[in-house]
């Protein structure tokens, strides 16, 4: 298809003016599905936008939110109705851009703004020389899918978020069979491999996940004394076999991270009496998310007090080669 995005109602967003204008957009568009990181987000860019020295203090930053430092915006009448932003990401030795928040007035849709929008991105992402353009959508949203597809855009993953709330209560029937301890040094051999298979590098580069600080490596541990780090790891065990693991991993989002790995023939075992027992272990109060591929253990996690917060499609566009 033709590449022609240039028209003029398209220009790079001004974080000096746009702002206010890219936030209230945003939250016209994602209100109905936005979780309280999307609510931080949006408050902390309304605070940059009556006062930039602010933009640097945006939460979250490096973990699981965007923010628009750069991107493109629509105007008519001089007025934001369409907005992207483009996040440049150096991982794997190859730089990529994430396309986020594009976001487009509901009465400018199907004229072919977002269209025009994501071809600018992408020819953006081109001439800075980048090897691909990501971005995600969530997966009950086909206009976006089919938006994204006719543009090359290609599926890469599907990845489930699942949140358990403070306010869960314990849950029963656990298998007394399956025992939970910490974390032993040898394991870390079991859980390395377990680890890469539920998060493999096609999606790690772009999950606050820090492999290199899970090893029991003496730096590591050094660096947990020194700097008081609050990693903690578990093992769930059958007959004395290992059979899986979990890393609970703090935030300064609102819920903290758990990264789960698990001995293939053992998933749902180990989800489903390793996740309630962290949940008693920890004492912080605070919500848990797994992020986990899609359509794998879900009874498991439901059985575990954990909810479906969202399924993310992740979906690529090569850019090496065209
Ligand atoms: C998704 C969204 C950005 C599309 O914006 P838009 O300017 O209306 O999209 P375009 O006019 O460029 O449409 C391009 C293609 O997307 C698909 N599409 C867009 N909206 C669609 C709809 N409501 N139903 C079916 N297909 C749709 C079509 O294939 C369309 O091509 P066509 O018009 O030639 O059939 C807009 O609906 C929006 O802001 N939604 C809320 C926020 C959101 O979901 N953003 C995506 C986050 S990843």
């Amino acid at each position: 298809m033709s590449e022609n995005f240039q028209d003029p109602a398209i220009r790079s967003l001004d974080i000096r003016t746009d702002l206010g204008e890219v936030a209230n957009l945003i939250e016209l568009c994602f209100s109905s599905q936005m979780d309280p990181d999307g609510w931080s987000y949006l408050t902390a860019i309304r605070r940059a936008s009556r006062n930039r020295r602010y933009i640097r203090w945006i939460p979250g930053a490096g973990e699981r939110v965007s923010y628009p430092l750069f991107g493109y915006v629509w105007e008519e009448n001089s007025r934001v109705v369409g907005n992207l932003s483009l996040i440049p990401i150096f991982k794997n030795e190859e730089w990529r851009y994430l396309i986020a928040n594009v976001a487009v007035h509901p009465d400018f849709r199907r004229k072919g703004i977002a269209r025009k929008l994501t071809l600018a991105a992408i020819q953006h992402a081109r001439s800075q020389g980048a090897a691909a353009a990501w971005l995600q959508v969530r997966s009950d949203n086909p206009s976006a899918r089919e938006l994204y597809r006719s543009l090359g855009f290609i599926e890469r993953a599907q990845r489930t978020s699942w949140l358990r709330k403070k306010t869960q209560p314990p849950v029963a029937e656990l298998n007394p069979e399956v025992k939970v301890a910490p974390r032993e040094d040898a394991e870390w051999q079991f859980q390395s491999v377990w680890l890469e298979r539920i998060y493999p590098i096609e999606v790690s580069w772009n999950l606050p996940i820090h492999y290199e600080r899970y090893a029991p490596t003496l730096k590591n541990k050094l660096f947990r004394l020194v700097e008081g780090e609050r990693i903690q790891h578990w093992t769930a065990r059958l007959q004395d076999r290992p059979i899986g693991t979990a890393t609970w991993e703090p935030t300064t989002l609102h819920a903290d991270n758990l990264w789960v790995g698990t001995d293939p023939a053992a998933e749902m075992l180990t989800i489903r009496n390793l996740l309630p027992r962290i949940q008693q272990d920890l004492d912080t109060g605070r919500p848990l998310m797994v992020n986990y591929p899609s359509g794998c253990a879900e009874t498991a996690f439901v059985k575990s007090g954990f909810f479906r917060l969202n399924t993310m499609v992740w979906m690529e566009k090569r850019l090496d080669n065209s």
